[in-house]
């Protein structure tokens, strides 16, 4: 697959299954993300592996987290957030371990990031794998931060699910990009 068709066919597939990057592939997936842009060479990211068993007690957390968060949770709302990390057989967690740089402000650190949370995205669909990024409360949650050894200034980009792809294709995009793209041309104010 040449590098825009991986670009322009990666989708997010509705279900992941077995089997998940081995640790050859694992290895690629990672170093195309390490090949992102990234300014001052800060290297601002992490990458939590979690996988097998580890995925049980990681849910564990989840659960952990959204009963501190909700304390009022019903039980079977803290159970399918235990469940969560089931969805796949891997899961790459993404964070960005800030840095205090005089001239690399924390956003830049945070895009870096999340390119390099896309390039294992592409990296996986481009060696045949599927994955889908998601977020939502535990990304921003203390505990979950804490679980995972980061400190409360750090940032968690995404939950990279990873797998096989299965069940339906997603829809096929339309790639029109017209709607938010102008050609600039500079008013009469600019060099006047
Ligand atoms: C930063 C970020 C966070 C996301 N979080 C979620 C999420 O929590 N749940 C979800 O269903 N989709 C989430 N998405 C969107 C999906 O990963 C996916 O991109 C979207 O459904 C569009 O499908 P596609 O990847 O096939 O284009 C997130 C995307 C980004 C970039």
């Amino acid at each position: 697959m040449d590098t825009l068709e991986a670009l322009t066919t990666r989708a997010s597939p509705r279900q992941l299954v077995e089997p998940a990057p081995d640790e050859a592939s694992l290895a690629k997936i990672l170093a195309a993300a390490v090949a992102v842009p990234d300014h001052g060479r800060l290297r601002p990211w992490r990458f939590f592996v979690v996988r097998g068993e580890a995925r049980q007690r990681f849910g564990d957390l989840l659960a952990d987290a959204l009963r501190k968060r909700e304390p009022n949770a019903p039980q079977q709302m803290i159970d399918g957030e235990r469940a969560k990390p089931l969805r796949a057989p891997l899961i790459i967690v993404v964070a960005t371990k800030l840095q205090n740089h005089p001239k690399i402000p924390a956003v830049e650190q945070v895009i870096a990031t999340g390119l390099a949370a896309q390039h294992l995205l592409l990296a996986a669909h481009a060696l045949g794998f599927g994955g889908m990024w998601r977020t939502g409360a535990p990304a921003y949650d203390p505990v979950v931060k804490q679980g995972l050894g980061l400190a409360a200034e750090d940032s968690i980009i995404g939950f990279i699910y990873l797998g096989t792809p299965a069940g339906d294709p997603p829809p096929a995009k339309k790639l029109d990009h017209t709607a938010s793209t102008v050609e600039w041309t500079a008013p009469a104010t600019v060099g006047a």
